[in-house]
């Protein structure tokens, strides 16, 4: 059934549009703790010290700190993307700008797999942002209460690009715009426990799109997808993207 409802939408007409939704989950297995999981990054570090304004108020130095170590480890040479994000790539050389991937992640896997259309809503780990302007830069160093912005006079304060809790996430409204008109809607290694991004399901449901969770575990909100699979994203998208080469290719 679900090949019929994905090979209606591919073949609906010449564009089908997928929309992805990416969160730690599909990191996992490159090495990069999640938040949520045993021994994940929320059970080490509480939530309103390095992840909040009022917390970055409270104790900068303590918050630089958080994100130099996250940083430090996306650099470690150790950590590469998994298949999961080289399929996502291949899925856009496939799909071109009818495929486009956004993603709670502040690493850049996805684009070390290949992605070329990739939305950072929640910031990145390798930019830095200008306390005044909030204009990016990028940044593969450590980011302290010493480094400056090159877009003021006198230099202004730089601060993690990274999108807190209570802080409103970026470009939504082009996100809103690709969930409108999607056709497929894929979740995946995303808990659904932080807002926007879980409510995305059910905005792309009442668009018309089909919903697919990939994920390890059933999510806070697996209720909402059409269709759910459970287990390694390194396993699941890959399957994910051959059965919709396979499906485009006989549509
Ligand atoms: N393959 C697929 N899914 C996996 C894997 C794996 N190998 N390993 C873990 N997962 C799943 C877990 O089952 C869980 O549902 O990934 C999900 C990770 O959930 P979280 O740790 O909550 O991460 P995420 O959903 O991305 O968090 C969203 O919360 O703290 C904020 O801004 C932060 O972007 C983050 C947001």
């Amino acid at each position: 059934l679900t090949d019929k409802i994905l090979l209606s939408k591919i073949s609906k007409n010449s564009t089908c549009k997928i929309v992805v939704l990416t969160g730690a989950g599909i990191s996992a297995e490159s090495g990069l703790k999640t938040f949520r999981d045993n021994n994940g990054l929320w059970e080490n570090h509480a939530i309103k010290e390095v992840a909040t304004p009022e917390g970055f108020a409270r104790n900068p130095d303590l918050v630089y700190r958080f994100y130099n170590e996250l940083r430090a480890q996306l650099l470690d040479e150790t950590v590469k993307p998994n298949p999961a994000h080289y399929a996502l790539g291949k899925l856009q050389s496939l799909m071109g700008n009818e495929c486009v991937i956004v993603t709670q992640n502040v690493d850049n896997l996805h684009e070390r797999g290949g992605a070329t259309n990739v939305i950072h809503m929640h910031g990145e780990l390798l930019s830095a942002k200008c306390g005044k302007t909030n204009k990016s830069v990028i940044s593969h160093d450590d980011v302290t209460r010493e480094s400056r912005c090159t877009c003021c006079s006198p230099a202004q304060a730089l601060r993690p690009d990274i999108v807190w809790f209570g802080e409103m996430p970026y470009h939504m409204d082009d996100i809103e715009s690709h969930l409108y008109d999607c056709d497929i809607f894929v979740s995946i290694g995303t808990s659904g426990n932080v807002y926007p991004a879980a409510g995305f399901v059910n905005f792309a449901n009442q668009c018309g799109a089909h919903s697919i969770e990939l994920n390890l575990d059933p999510s806070d909100i697996n209720t909402a997808f059409a269709e759910a699979h459970y287990g390694p994203a390194s396993k699941l998208v890959v399957e994910f993207v051959e059965r919709v080469q396979s499906l485009l290719q006989n549509s």
